[in-house]
């Protein structure tokens, strides 16, 4: 089958409109509701960070999403104990294992899955046990993509962070070239690939170029025109920028 025939898959990450209800500590907005919508207007799975702070979604949204969520919830984690308690309970359709600082504003680098030993490959067979399917959020390098395969993960998300920060066209373009290689390296491993991270309307296009890539998920720039917009125009807009 020719991969880049079809349209690039659109996960929406709507961690940031728990952001704005947590802003007041009240009970709007909902990322349920943003989910229902987001899932109305076309998007492919609906994804969301469950952060060992909680600062925005909290454990009553992720078991109200795994009720409601029609298409695929992928719910982010790190390896936190009650994290992965939660993650155990609900099942979602798919996990992906990123790296979390307390301090950080949001995940600013890949998962170390080369330097982590065998207790990744532990979690990622519970997680796959309970029928989860596992994806490692990785930085664009083949030692990161080799281990991930090693550790047994179905998937990988190509972290796009340096790409979307690049200045300038030159290394903008390396960038670019690093992401295009490591999607086709983890696909010739037999990994699915998503990739995500600081895309926008403004820089998307070249990553739905790489007909290895097969999804992206998408938070901050799609809330942030929701914000003017809806959440369903929003979503529609970038999917149109996701056809090939
Ligand atoms: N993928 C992963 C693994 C993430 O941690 C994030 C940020 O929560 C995203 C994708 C989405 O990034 P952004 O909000 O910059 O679109």
């Amino acid at each position: 089958m020719n991969e880049a025939k079809q349209n690039m898959k659109l996960g929406v990450n709507i961690d940031h409109i728990a952001t704005i209800r947590e802003a007041r500590r009240t009970y709007e907005p909902d990322p349920v509701f943003a989910a229902y919508l987001a899932e109305l207007a076309g998007a492919d799975c609906i994804t969301v960070h469950l952060r060992e702070d909680r600062r925005h979604i909290r454990d009553r949204d992720v078991i109200l999403l795994r009720q409601t969520v029609q298409t695929r919830l992928n719910l982010e984690m790190a390896r936190a104990e009650d994290v992965i308690e939660v993650a155990l309970k609900i099942t979602p359709d798919h996990a992906t294992l990123v790296p979390e600082r307390r301090e950080e504003v949001t995940t600013e680098g890949g998962l170390d899955v080369a330097g982590a030993g065998s207790e990744l490959k532990d979690l990622v067979e519970r997680l796959k046990e309970g029928g989860t399917s596992v994806s490692m959020f990785i930085d664009p390098d083949p030692r990161q993509i080799d281990a991930s395969k090693q550790a047994a993960a179905d998937a990988i998300e190509i972290h796009t962070g340096r790409y979307a920060n690049a200045e300038g066209p030159a290394a903008r373009q390396d960038a670019l070239d690093e992401i295009r290689k490591s999607a086709a390296h983890a696909r010739s491993l037999g990994l699915t690939v998503l990739a995500g991270h600081g895309l926008t309307y403004r820089n998307v296009r070249p990553i739905v170029e790489i007909p290895e890539i097969g999804e992206l998920n998408i938070g901050h720039t799609i809330i942030s025109r929701a914000a003017f917009v809806g959440i369903e125009r929003a979503v529609r807009e970038m999917k149109e920028l996701l056809k090939r």
